[in-house]
């Protein structure tokens, strides 16, 4: 068998969770990582561990010109990237109707405007190598929603609506793009989640799901090593998936998720269909080429 060639990596969230194990991961196996968080002080030892195969970058995804110096530290160092993990994030539990302006806004930053700056930051070196492989950090939130997860979800379900086209976009560009979808996962998520407001109205839906989920047992979240091994995975595959979930969780609840929308499409096809044809009128790659 040939050896593999060693690739190079930009992790953003890499001080924690599941960018923290994906980082590890991949330098234990001889891959070079820029690893990159606001704080990057945890990162030290993986940094004394592997010398100059993991440089850690302090770097806000919200801020387009600190992930632009990232970026450009990840070249000058390595050469090029060959894999993008736009994984930063964090979670706002609460009712959709409680949550602030603010606190909506502040999620959209992160989870989805931090994408976008790492997009534009990286793919412009991917387009020039004609190669790579983006993977983008959404949820099993990100086709399923719960009371109480609503703007969470918005947030992974925009990802996942931007990645459909970009997967399109990139393809025959040469660059791979991977949706990671984890289940419920041990890491600081928990404890970096933001909460909306109480009204009492909620109680019922949104709180009962917040109780449920406190009171899940340590056994009902996955390892994110084990996140990190189904990553890496669908990186070193000939065909990567476009989305990977991981865990039973994330498996059973998308499943349920999907099966129940498309027995309503069909439900109400009769229904729908009888709006118009639209002349039969299909948009896709092969009638714009
Ligand atoms: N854990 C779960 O159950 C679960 C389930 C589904 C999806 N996910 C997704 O998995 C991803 C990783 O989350 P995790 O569970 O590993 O959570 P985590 O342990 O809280 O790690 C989050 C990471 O993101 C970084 N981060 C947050 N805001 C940032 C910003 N503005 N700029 C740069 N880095 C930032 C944090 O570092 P700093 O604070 O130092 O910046 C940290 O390294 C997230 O996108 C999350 O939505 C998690």
């Amino acid at each position: 068998m040939t050896p593999r060639t060693p690739s190079t990596w930009l992790v953003t969230g890499a001080s924690s969770g599941i960018g923290l194990a994906l980082t590890r991961a991949a330098a234990a196996r001889g891959d070079s990582v820029l690893a990159v968080a606001r704080d990057v002080s945890g990162l030290r030892p993986l940094a004394d561990e592997h010398g100059p195969r993991v440089l850690p970058v302090a770097a806000d995804v919200r801020r387009q010109d600190e992930v632009d110096a990232a970026v450009s530290w990840a070249v000058e160092a390595f050469g090029r990237i060959d894999v993008v993990a736009n994984n930063a994030g964090y979670g706002l539990f609460g009712a959709v109707e409680e949550s602030t302006d603010e606190q909506a806004r502040a999620v959209f930053d992160t989870n989805v405007f931090g994408v976008l700056n790492v997009l534009r930051a990286t793919l412009p070196v991917l387009r020039a190598q004609r190669s790579g492989h983006v993977l983008q950090g959404s949820s099993y939130y990100g086709q399923v929603a719960h009371p109480g997860v609503g703007l969470t979800s918005a947030t992974k379900y925009a990802v996942e609506g931007l990645t459909d086209a970009l997967a399109g976009e990139l393809e025959p560009l040469g660059i791979r793009v991977t949706l990671v979808e984890p289940g419920p996962t041990a890491t600081a998520f928990g404890a970096n989640l933001d909460v909306a407001g109480t009204l009492a109205d909620y109680d019922p839906t949104v709180r009962e799901v917040q109780k449920a989920i406190g009171e899940l047992p340590p056994s009902a979240f996955d390892s994110p090593e084990r996140v990190a091994a189904a990553v890496l995975a669908a990186v070193d595959a000939d065909r990567p998936p476009l989305r990977l979930a991981t865990g039973s969780t994330a498996v059973r609840e998308i499943r349920t998720a999907l099966q129940g929308r498309l027995a309503e499409l069909d439900a109400w096809a009769a229904t729908s269909e009888a709006v118009g044809t639209g002349a039969g009128a299909r948009v896709d790659a092969a009638t714009v080429s």
